[in-house]
């Protein structure tokens, strides 16, 4: 069974860096009858606007990409928000799905649902077997929320919801602000400006030596497609490319793509954040589907997309 592209598809969050890759991907398999509403006009947070939103459009497929997200020092500095605002929109896309007939929901998480101690690569079934990383509790928490929302109501009421932990994502439409933002978007923008201002030497955040796994968005979108076509999906299955890097070897290559020439150093003062997270892939390419996208070509074209949203103004900040 493949994927129907010509349904009724709500996208929530297509405005974000994953629900733009989902249009891009949906629309160039033909889909004609996309939903998608900005925050202005829909807000996911309001429960009762999302329902009367699921009655007058009738999806019969939702993709859940909205959610407040952010680096380590945005997850530290608003807590509480990363957990009212994913937890309120995991329920209100989810229950407000459920109660207008939406027939297939996917959920979007992340990989930091699970414990910062999981073994690596760590397996779908190490959830909830560990204390989380503390640094970015409150927005895995709203997300393990999501994530046992969709099993739950496919258990109690036989809908077809199911969810997606995706890797760190990277690729056009990232968010690039200079301390909220996540580190590959970061490290492109650290570095182009180091360029273009001339400076001799880029001074990193801790010690480099964290392993990190990377997965480009186009990637993530072509999986999810992959998902929403299987007849009998997991309740939950890890998206990622199965390698991971250090973050020195990242820095390095950022480096190289940028054409900065000057010196690397490391500000150990500032925290690493989990040792090591690297998904165990398993569940999904025994499903049929892998990564295409290399971390060297991907970072390319991210760079190429990075100046030309750069040029045109549309850079997100
Ligand atoms: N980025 C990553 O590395 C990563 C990794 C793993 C999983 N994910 C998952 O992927 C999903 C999307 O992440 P992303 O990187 O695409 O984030 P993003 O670029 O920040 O996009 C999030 C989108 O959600 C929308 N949104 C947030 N709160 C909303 C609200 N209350 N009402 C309506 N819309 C709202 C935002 O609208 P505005 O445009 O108006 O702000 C934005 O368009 C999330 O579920 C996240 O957990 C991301």
């Amino acid at each position: 069974m493949s994927f129907d592209p010509h349904q009724r598809i709500f996208i929530a969050g297509h405005r974000g860096m994953v629900g733009s890759a989902l249009v891009r991907r949906l629309r160039a398999l033909g889909a004609s009858d996309l939903v998608l509403r900005g925050r202005s006009e829909l807000d996911l947070t309001d429960g009762a606007a999302v329902e009367a939103f699921y009655r007058e459009s009738k999806p019969s497929v939702a993709i859940i990409a909205a959610a407040r997200v952010g680096g380590i020092h945005a997850n530290q500095s608003f807590p509480a928000a990363f957990l009212q605002e994913n937890l309120a929109i995991a329920l209100n896309t989810i229950h407000g799905a459920f109660r207008q007939g939406v027939k297939r929901l996917l959920f979007l998480g992340s990989s930091c649902i699970y414990p910062k101690h999981a073994p690596q690569p760590i397996r779908e079934d190490s959830l909830l077997t560990g204390p989380l990383e503390p640094t970015n509790e409150a927005y895995a928490i709203a997300k393990i929320a999501g994530l046992k929302l969709a099993q739950f109501y496919r258990r109690q009421h036989g809908v077809l919801f199911h969810s997606a932990m995706p890797t760190n994502l990277y690729g056009p439409g990232d968010f690039y602000h200079p301390t909220h933002s996540h580190v590959i978007p970061a490290l492109l923008r650290r570095f182009h400006e180091a360029r273009t201002t001339g400076l001799s030497e880029v001074v990193l955040w801790g010690s480099g030596s964290p392993r990190r796994e990377f997965l480009h968005v186009d990637d993530l979108a072509a999986a999810c497609v992959h998902l929403l076509g299987l007849e009998d999906p997991p309740d939950w299955v890890n998206v990622g490319t199965g390698t991971d890097v250090t973050i020195r070897e990242l820095a390095e290559c950022v480096r190289e793509t940028t054409g900065f020439a000057g010196g690397l150093a490391w500000d150990a003062s500032k925290p690493d954040g989990t040792p090591r997270k690297l998904l165990d892939v398993g569940r999904l390419t025994s499903s049929g589907w892998s990564a295409s996208i290399d971390l060297v070509s991907g970072l390319r074209r991210t760079y190429a997309d990075f100046l030309s949203e750069m040029a045109s103004g549309t850079l997100r900040t």
